[in-house]
């Protein structure tokens, strides 16, 4: 049920709701959920089929333009968006600038940020033309800086982007390539990490999602609002939850410890990671995805006695079976699971966040674009329930 509540605000009432737990910011036509029942779809269609039968650049072209592309449309989206994949030498060197054992998401935030200095064309957001080839350079320049970021922080040479690959090889050739060997994908991989994309491509009115739509609400340019995005995904109770789900199984070591441990997030000392969700009260159906993927990798790598997906499964069954969990309807949700594949993948733990904000640019992107070309969006400005001293005279320095 949905009451359209602003014409109280014309009568001087508003609502409390501070974490928005029934308060509609937009509409929109991108991402359904239905989080009782598990469903997720993109413009209407099922996530499970979209991660089985697409491929990532096919998912954002229906994300941002509401269908899916035909041959012709989708050879075209492919040709500009690795088209648009180099990124400007003086951008490049903004690099040198951060400590090389800076979190990459730090690097992430300020380097995407700094898009809106180079493309002075996407200041004026009320031009579509604008904006459309602003959401192609997102897309396409993303990877390349995540990479980038990566490559700094280890220490090695940046890698150009290689037209003849597919957007999700090329950003793993960026990602893993040294200029002196040649790099073939691994299509096992490939394809998983193209599911990781596709899954984390869009989740409607989550947190970095919102703060890309509030930024934009004023008229900001798309760089700087998907900054503010990729700083919102940072955290551990959004984007760093599959980092810090990795960690949580490090920590625990060892199957044998995972009932004193899940004994500790019974008596409120820490939270599962990678457990629960604002939305779904029900399995995260990209969680069921991420599972199945898990298996094929580790099955391809030879590594299904692998020690931590061993301890996830042990860790899984154990709450899935309690009543602390099942009372709360607390599940697994994706960043269980894809922790485990990425690592696998040989992703190394402080890259798992970007490469969200990597795959959630097209998401961000489609949202802010929806939300700039939509009449009724104003721009956003919540209130407040003011809880603080009442009036009171200023008391000069020497009294206080
Ligand atoms: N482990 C243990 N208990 C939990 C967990 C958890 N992961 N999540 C929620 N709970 C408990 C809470 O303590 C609370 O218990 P109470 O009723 O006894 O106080 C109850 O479940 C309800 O939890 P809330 O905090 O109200 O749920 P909320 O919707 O605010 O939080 C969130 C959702 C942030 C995702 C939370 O479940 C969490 O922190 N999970 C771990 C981090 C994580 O995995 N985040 C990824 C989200 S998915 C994504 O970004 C792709």
């Amino acid at each position: 049920d949905v009451i359209d509540i602003r014409a109280l605000s014309k009568l001087g009432v508003f609502t409390y709701d501070p974490a928005f737990f029934s308060t509609s910011s937009c509409t929109s036509q991108i991402t359904f959920i239905d989080g009782d029942a598990g469903l997720l779809y993109y413009r209407g269609y099922p996530i499970e089929q979209l991660a089985d039968k697409s491929d990532f650049l096919e998912v954002c072209y229906l994300l941002l333009k509401g269908e899916l592309p035909n041959k012709a449309q989708k050879d075209e989206f492919k040709s500009v968006i690795t088209r648009h994949t180099m990124v400007h030498d003086q951008l490049a060197r903004f690099y040198n600038g951060f400590r090389r054992d800076a979190h990459p998401m730090a690097v992430m935030v300020g380097v995407v940020g700094a898009l809106s200095a180079f493309y002075h064309d996407s200041l004026d957001v009320n031009n579509p033309q604008n904006r459309e080839i602003s959401a192609h350079r997102l897309l396409a320049k993303v990877p390349t800086i995540a990479a980038m970021a990566y490559k700094y922080n280890i220490g090695e040479t940046f890698m150009h982007p290689r037209n003849k690959f597919s957007y999700v090889e090329n950003f793993m050739y960026m990602m893993f390539a040294t200029p002196a060997e040649e790099y073939v994908p691994n299509p096992v991989l490939v394809r998983a990490l193209e599911r990781i994309f596709i899954l984390h491509a869009d989740h409607e009115q989550n947190a970095s999602t919102s703060t890309v739509r509030l930024a934009g609400s004023s008229g900001a340019n798309p760089f700087a609002c998907i900054a503010s995005g990729i700083a919102a995904l940072w955290g551990p109770a959004h984007g760093g939850a599959n980092e810090a789900a990795l960690k949580m199984l490090e920590e625990i070591g060892d199957v044998s410890r995972v009932a004193d441990y899940v004994q500790g997030v019974k008596d409120k000392k820490y939270k599962l990671m990678g457990f629960g969700h604002r939305v779904y009260k029900n399995m995260d159906p990209r969680a069921s995805v991420m599972r199945q993927t898990c298996y094929e990798v580790l099955k391809e790598l030879n590594l299904e006695n692998d020690k931590l997906f061993q301890l996830a499964m042990e860790l899984e069954k154990t709450a899935l079976n309690d009543s602390y969990f099942i009372e709360r309807k607390l599940y697994p949700n994706v960043d269980f699971y894809s922790g485990i594949v990425l690592r696998a993948i040989g992703i190394p733990t402080n890259m798992f966040t970007v490469i969200f904000a990597v795959a959630r640019t097209i998401g961000w992107v489609s949202q802010w674009n929806e939300m700039v070309g939509d009449a009724e969006q104003k721009i956003g400005r919540p209130r407040q329930l003011y809880r603080g001293a009442t009036r009171r005279d200023f008391v000069p320095l020497a009294k206080r």
